[in-house]
């Protein structure tokens, strides 16, 4: 794994955004997996005003996002797809049927997840996958467990995480959704590069365990250790525990 420190992480998404936007001069045609959660405001905040300032052609880039909560679809506060739409989709050109996101309110979810798997794999597969982490290591909605699954599928979110994600519906843990839809451990790994970016001392041990600890599904971002092109950008507070 590459290993990347930064003083903050203002300075940590200004060079990732610097890094996309050149990504996509160079393949127009770009396919960038991405994440939600409070980790890539900054990252989005600055892909925007780049994208205002520069002229940074979206038109035919390609994104998958990592998951989605179950019941909950494009018009929902606290789905994925709104906060995509808010902090993303509604201030670049990207073609809407280029947006590739999974649809919590599908009627049978698991058809909805193997339509995604198919929708990845037209579009040629990830060139660039964008990862935050859980405080538990996860990645995705790949919660720590005995095993994980290798294609999207319907997960059971564990109570942690449900918890940090409560800001989102209001600070009201019970209207937090239980299950979540997310690619799976496979579908991430296939990606051509990873990106994952961590942010806050409360991430320092499962990034620390992700980088020198041992491939475990207890820790499902240790298995990044297995892809030859990963990096890992750090503020100070989540780099805290590395050797
Ligand atoms: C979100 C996602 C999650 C988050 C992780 C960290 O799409 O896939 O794995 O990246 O929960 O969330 P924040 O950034 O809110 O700490």
């Amino acid at each position: 794994m590459n290993i990347e420190r930064f003083d903050n992480e203002d300075a940590l998404a200004s060079t990732l955004a610097a890094r996309l936007i050149e990504a996509i001069s160079l393949k127009p045609r770009l396919v960038l997996g991405l994440p939600t959660g409070r980790t890539p405001v900054a990252l989005y905040r600055e892909v925007r005003s780049r994208s205002q300032r520069g002229h940074v052609d979206w038109s035919q880039v390609r994104t998958f996002n990592l998951d989605e909560f179950a019941g909950l679809g494009g018009g929902d506060a606290g789905s994925y797809r709104a906060y995509m739409q808010a902090e993303l989709f509604d201030h670049v050109r990207m073609e809407p049927l280029n947006v590739g996101m999974l649809d919590g309110r599908a009627a049978d979810l698991a058809a909805e997840c193997a339509r995604y798997e198919r929708a990845i794999d037209q579009a040629g597969g990830i060139d660039i996958q964008v990862l935050g982490i859980g405080a538990n290591g996860h990645i995705g909605f790949n919660e720590p467990a005995d095993a994980l699954e290798a294609e999207t599928h319907v997960a059971a979110l564990q109570a942690a995480t449900r918890a940090a994600n409560a800001g989102w519906f209001g600070g009201d843990v019970a209207r937090v959704p239980t299950h979540a839809l997310s690619m799976g451990m496979a579908t991430i790994l296939h990606a051509r590069e990873i990106v994952l970016m961590a942010t806050g001392e409360e991430k320092a041990a499962a990034v620390a365990g992700m980088i020198d600890g041992p491939i475990t599904t207890r820790l499902p971002a240790s298995l990044l250790q297995v892809h030859s092109r990963v990096t890992v950008m750090l503020d100070r507070g989540a780099a805290l525990r590395l050797a």
